[in-house]
């Protein structure tokens, strides 16, 4: 049954799914990695594709939108609507440590948040979310044995872009926090509370420390090797096809 956030049909959905935040990469990566695609939802303009990699596994595409709340939506209506049971978050972020160039990969194997996600739980203490083991094992592995500069550790889930506070990312820094995107904590209680399973992975796209922009072109170059990162990492989890 399609949600009022999703239009597919149940069975439209692989059982792995890679979420780019931009709808617009969910279908560059379903026209550049893909075959035999089949647009199956695009309720506002967040488009999901469902196709086959170039290894024949049945995989999915579909935009999370940006920030908790996003994906948060999309995310529980795959696990819990459509049987999905692998989400990759493949994204940007802003570095916190000066150890850490652009293009460099994360891995968020652990989340922190500024949000309020975790209040829903009535937890009577201080939660951790966190990307399934075998998923971060799989991407660490992949990113290897392509060279590519991977570092695993803690991501800052934020609420905010545009912070007020100039000076509060420090603190994070200070508490070895990787760097910041504003997706990953929700994804990962999502997951743990349908018992699922979630990854994010991120490519650096600014710094904190290092002034430099990168070009569209560059940045487009640099989420690529990710996604082929991802992709590696979702086809072991993927079912076999019908
Ligand atoms: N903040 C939050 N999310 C981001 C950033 C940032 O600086 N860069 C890329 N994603």
């Amino acid at each position: 049954m399609p949600t009022p956030h999703n239009s597919a049909n149940p069975g439209d959905f692989a059982n792995v799914v890679l979420m780019p935040g931009d709808p617009l990469r969910a279908k560059l990566i379903a026209d550049t990695y893909l075959h035999d695609v089949k647009l199956v939802t695009s309720v506002r303009n967040i488009y999901g594709y469902t196709g086959y990699t170039k290894n024949g596994k049945k995989i999915s595409v579909m935009a999370s939108g940006m920030g908790m709340p996003s994906i948060g939506i999309y995310s529980y209506e795959l696990y819990s609507r459509y049987d999905v049971d692998v989400i990759i978050r493949v994204g940007t972020c802003g570095a916190y440590q000066e150890n850490i160039n652009l293009f460099d990969i994360i891995v968020g194997s652990v989340a922190s948040t500024d949000s309020n996600w975790i209040h829903q739980y009535g937890l009577n203490g201080h939660y951790s979310a966190g990307a399934d083991f075998d998923l971060v094992e799989a991407a660490v592995n992949s990113a290897r044995k392509k060279n590519v500069p991977v570092h695993v550790g803690n991501v800052l889930s934020s609420d905010i872009f545009y912070n007020a506070d100039k000076e509060g990312w420090k603190k994070w820094a200070d508490m070895n926090v990787l760097a910041v995107e504003m997706e990953a904590f929700s994804l990962y209680c999502n997951a743990a509370k349908l018992k699922k399973k979630a990854l994010c992975l991120l490519t650096v796209s600014d710094s904190f420390l290092i002034r430099e922009e990168l070009t569209p072109e560059q940045r487009q170059n640099g989420l690529l090797r990710m996604i082929e990162i991802g992709i590696e990492a979702g086809e072991k989890f993927a079912k076999e096809s019908e």
